[in-house]
């Protein structure tokens, strides 16, 4: 098997692994990955990628890591709060067609940013489009830049670790199916690819929060095929092979409707978890009202968001 590349430990690991009941139908239960326990302000499935993402940018001599998201990007607060805690500097770029003014109250992850003396670039979506510019141009000497989600090869490790860690707790009673939001593709991605390397054949299923199944299908292509070429031991994920779940984005991405409201009120009174709106509340959702489609033992892998309550 490749050898893992380095990493900064940066999570609470390993996350619990729970049985949660009370909350799906016909007396179900799941089993829940507990990600959103990987920390307390830096916490979520990012810190797992973020973990190679620092050890890579040390090992480059950067003193600033430059990176992008939404206005209340998990990611981008979990990047701010990794470099404050590495005595780095963080640049964030951040996407919203409406600005906040200077007397309007920062809450969720935003507030969490400016704490940690992130420094907030305000881009419109048009300005988003050439994200990848706008992060190399402002990276200079000693700026590493982590794209959108830290959703490339390096950081699809934090994943296809968690396959490992996993593989321990479930023991030989494996799951019948594992399903996780997918957002920008790198959690999926870490998780097919990790399943393949252990030559595990549990079917792991993606639920698009945006966007479609050939848009994230796509990228989880890619994103084998660009690990492939740097750790050649890793198997080779095909676009194809990748099962993406759609009818769960509602309204779109960062937009919720009543009865995904509805739904996170009865998780979170059902079984103490909190969903957030962005990702997990919508994700949930495949199991809540087709849970047959994951058979009689599904694994949940809860990616955190909680701050996404508060803004
Ligand atoms: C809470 C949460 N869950 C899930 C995801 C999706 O993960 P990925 O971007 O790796 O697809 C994200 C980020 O996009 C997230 O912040």
């Amino acid at each position: 098997m490749s050898a893992e590349p380095d990493r900064v430990p940066l999570a609470c690991l390993p996350t619990p692994l729970e049985r949660v009941v009370g909350v799906l139908p016909e007396r179900r239960s799941c089993l829940v990955k507990r990600d959103d326990l990987t920390g307390a302000a830096l916490s979520g499935n990012k810190v797992r990628k973020l973990e190679y993402l620092f050890a890579e940018a040390r090992a480059k001599g950067a003193r600033r890591v430059l990176t992008c998201g939404g206005i209340q990007s998990n990611h981008c607060r979990a990047t701010a709060v990794a470099a404050a805690q590495l005595g780095m500097r963080s640049v964030l770029f951040l996407r919203t067609a409406t600005p906040p003014g200077p007397d309007d109250p920062a809450t969720g992850n935003l507030k969490l940013d400016l704490l940690v003396g992130a420094e907030v670039r305000f881009i419109t979506p048009e300005q988003y489009r050439d994200r990848a510019t706008l992060m190399a141009d402002a990276a200079g000497e000693d700026g590493y830049v982590i794209p959108e989600g830290g959703s490339n090869a390096l950081g699809a490790w934090g994943y296809i670790r968690c396959i490992d860690e996993l593989c321990a707790q479930w023991g030989d009673a494996p799951p019948s199916a594992i399903v996780c939001a997918t957002g920008s593709g790198g959690t999926l991605a870490g998780l097919v690819i990790g399943l393949a390397r252990r030559g595990v054949e549990v079917p792991c299923h993606g639920v698009a929060v945006c966007d479609d199944a050939g848009y994230f299908q796509e990228i989880v292509g890619r994103i084998s095929a660009e690990a492939t070429e740097r750790w050649p031991d890793l198997p080779r994920v095909a676009p194809e092979a990748v099962s993406v779940i759609e009818g769960y984005k509602g309204r779109g991405y960062a937009l919720s409707t009543p009865e995904e409201r509805a739904d996170v009120v009865r998780v979170a009174r059902g079984s103490g978890m909190i969903l957030d709106p962005v990702y997990t509340g919508k994700a949930f959702r495949s199991l809540l009202h087709e849970p047959e489609r994951f058979g009689e033992r599904p694994l949940f892998i809860h990616t955190g968001g909680i701050f996404g309550q508060l803004a």
